[in-house]
């Protein structure tokens, strides 16, 4: 049997209020934070810099290949940058433009192939929680926890929203409940690695959970 290594996986579709409490729990707990969802949507943003269409898989496979990406994170603050090209677009790759083709790019074998191979070059030798769709499931089956957060829809959409208003990117609502459904149905149904609970993940509905409560929770079940 494979020891367990040092990482806490946490999935979930969009809106379950996973990167709020990854980031918070890694901060506590001292853990190196890694959202690889920022990373698929660094090759959209790269995808579109060089005009290449999402739905070109050869040129996005190719891309994905090349691409020079680096992260970095700041324990003291909880800070994450994301550097493409070396240069920081931690903002440029939540615009909404990015946000509707990231399900397609990352819908590809080869592509998620190229991230699995990086997520894990992040991680080596941490102590780390990473937040994804796949982590406990394909990055890291043998991580030391699991969890899969999850709440109903109209929830994560309400949620979304607040976030972009917040960020003062103006996003109709229907618009958001739109993309919401579009990525929940391609990230969930793709061949490759599709968002779904790991067996032995522990489930957190957080519909009617305030976050604290879910990081509470989520860092109970660390230290059990
Ligand atoms: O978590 P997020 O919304 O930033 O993720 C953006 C997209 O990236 C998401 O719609 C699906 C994809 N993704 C993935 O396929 N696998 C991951 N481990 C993380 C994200």
């Amino acid at each position: 049997m494979t020891p367990l290594q040092p990482i806490v996986a946490i999935d979930g579709p969009a809106g379950s209020g996973k990167s709020t409490v990854a980031k918070a729990v890694a901060k506590k707990l001292g853990l190196f934070y890694i959202d690889t969802g920022a990373m698929y949507r660094a090759l959209a943003l790269k995808a579109r810099q060089e005009n290449i269409d999402p739905n070109d898989t050869p040129a996005v496979v190719a891309l994905a290949k090349a691409i020079d990406l680096t992260m970095s994170y700041d324990r003291h603050t909880g800070a994450l940058r994301i550097l493409l090209d070396g240069r920081d677009v931690s903002e440029d790759i939540r615009r909404p433009e990015i946000t509707e083709h990231v399900s397609t790019i990352a819908k590809n074998e080869d592509v998620r192939h190229r991230m699995v191979e990086l997520q894990r070059q992040f991680a080596a030798g941490k102590s780390a929680i990473l937040e994804g769709r796949d982590i406990a499931t394909v990055v890291f089956p043998d991580a030391y926890k699991k969890f899969f957060l999850d709440a109903q829809s109209e929830e994560r959409v309400k949620r979304r929203y607040l976030e972009m208003k917040e960020k003062n990117i103006a996003v109709p609502e229907n618009h958001i409940r739109r993309d919401i459904q579009n990525r929940d149905h391609i990230d969930s149904t793709r061949a490759c690695a599709p968002l779904k609970k790991a067996p032995d993940a522990v489930y957190i509905d957080t519909t009617h959970m305030t976050i604290d409560e879910v990081i509470a929770a989520v860092i109970a079940e660390i230290q059990r």
